[in-house]
């Protein structure tokens, strides 16, 4: 098999395997082309890339010779253009969200995988790049928040008097919100979170923050351990609560997501009116349409003295270890595709290839993708 790393563009600074994980897929007797500067945001030298056994060459000859073309963000247009139908693209696309991506894909009969749809089941753990990113997003996000926020996190008791522990409420205790509220715990702060599974009350608790339940929450257990929309009884009763305790937070976190929908609005503009002057607001569901209602992606806001920050890309602010964690997952997954004597070995028998394909043969393989887009 040959396969083509390929350079990000954009904002994005992460690289989709590190020469470690080059050095492994050579050992797999796999051939792997980087793309010129694929690391260079990393930190890491095409030099590295070639120590580990790679070629370094241009964007066109991996287009015109790889059979897997693999890099993080989605495909861009030209990009498109430039797939043959022979080859197979990998990247994390989001394509429950993204459906028309899928569609073009569709159209052109092109093979895709998407990273961010491998089957949530023990055995593809090790392969999980959305809970790896997640791990990095949370950690992240309140380091931003500490030093953004105009007091200290931890309490003191000084000469110059006692000062209080910041307040910190994260929305949705999924593998970002428990990483935040792990990462706010060890600076000092008081944490509270909000989430409509049960089972991440427990979880909550067991990292020393408080969670506060709000009777009633819809759950299936169908839903590969993910929330799924609220009924509106729950959601008027959800938003008391979280106004109120919103109101009495410097810092809220927002990471509560629902797969192939908008980010559940959990912070409303009222809401956010009544928090302090100099509090903050993080919304990582910013790219799915924001938990508060005044986010915007990729920006940053101020309303009347909050400031509002909506990121859903803090990986790429800590590219070296999110590469390393990203290209670790990766490999895990590609052994699933990766015959004894090295070459391209489709098995859709196997659940996890299954379902990360999101196109083959202008077919859907993806069963959620497949019945989002029928829903549309
Ligand atoms: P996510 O990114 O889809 O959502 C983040 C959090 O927001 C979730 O905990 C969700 O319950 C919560 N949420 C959604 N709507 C909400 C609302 N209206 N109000 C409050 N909270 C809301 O989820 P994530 O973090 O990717 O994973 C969720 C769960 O999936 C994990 O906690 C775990 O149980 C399971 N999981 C399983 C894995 C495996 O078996 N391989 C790997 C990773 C996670």
């Amino acid at each position: 098999m040959i396969l083509g790393l390929l350079k990000e563009y954009g904002e994005e600074t992460r690289v989709a395997l590190l020469p470690e994980n080059v050095k492994l897929l050579t050992e797999l007797k796999v051939r792997v082309l980087v793309e010129e500067g694929a690391g260079d945001l990393a930190f890491v030298k095409n030099q590295a890339f070639i120590e580990a056994g790679a070629e370094v060459t241009s964007r066109k000859k991996i287009f015109d010779e790889a059979e897997v073309l693999l890099q993080i963000q989605p495909p861009q247009k030209e990009d498109i253009n430039l797939i043959r139908k022979n080859q197979i693209w990998i990247s994390a696309f989001n394509p429950l969200w993204e459906t028309r991506l899928v569609n073009e894909f569709l159209k052109k009969g092109l093979t895709s995988f998407s990273l961010d749809s491998i089957p949530r089941i023990t055995r593809a753990q090790a392969m999980d790049i959305l809970s790896s990113m997640a791990t990095v997003s949370g950690y992240k996000a309140v380091l931003e928040a500490a030093l953004m926020l105009p007091t200290f996190f931890p309490m003191f008791m000084t000469a110059a008097g006692t000062i209080r522990p910041a307040n910190v409420l994260i929305l949705g205790a999924g593998v970002a919100g428990l990483q935040a509220i792990a990462t706010a715990k060890r600076l000092g702060a008081q944490v509270e979170a909000f989430d409509v599974r049960t089972a991440a009350g427990e979880e909550v608790k067991s990292l020393g923050a408080k969670f506060i339940q709000v009777e009633g929450a819809s759950e299936d257990k169908d839903a590969g351990g993910y929330a799924i929309e609220q009924t509106d009884d729950f959601k008027k009763k959800q938003q008391q609560a979280i106004n109120d305790h919103a109101a009495k937070s410097n810092v809220v976190i927002c990471t509560a997501q629902i797969p192939g929908r908008k980010a559940p609005l959990l912070l409303p503009k009222e809401a956010v009116e009544s928090m302090k002057p100099g509090s903050l607001i993080i919304d990582l569901a910013a790219s799915t349409g924001g938990n508060c209602e005044l986010t915007k992606n990729n920006e940053t806001r101020n309303h009347n003295g909050v400031t509002i920050i909506g990121q859903s890309n803090y990986p790429a602010q800590m590219p070296l270890d999110a590469s390393r964690m990203f290209g670790k997952n990766v490999i895990n997954f590609l052994k699933l595709i990766i015959g004894e004597e090295g070459e391209l070995k489709l098995n859709f028998e196997d659940d996890i290839v299954k379902g990360t394909c999101i196109t083959h043969q202008k077919e859907i393989f993806n069963e959620r993708v497949k019945s989002v887009i029928e829903k549309k």
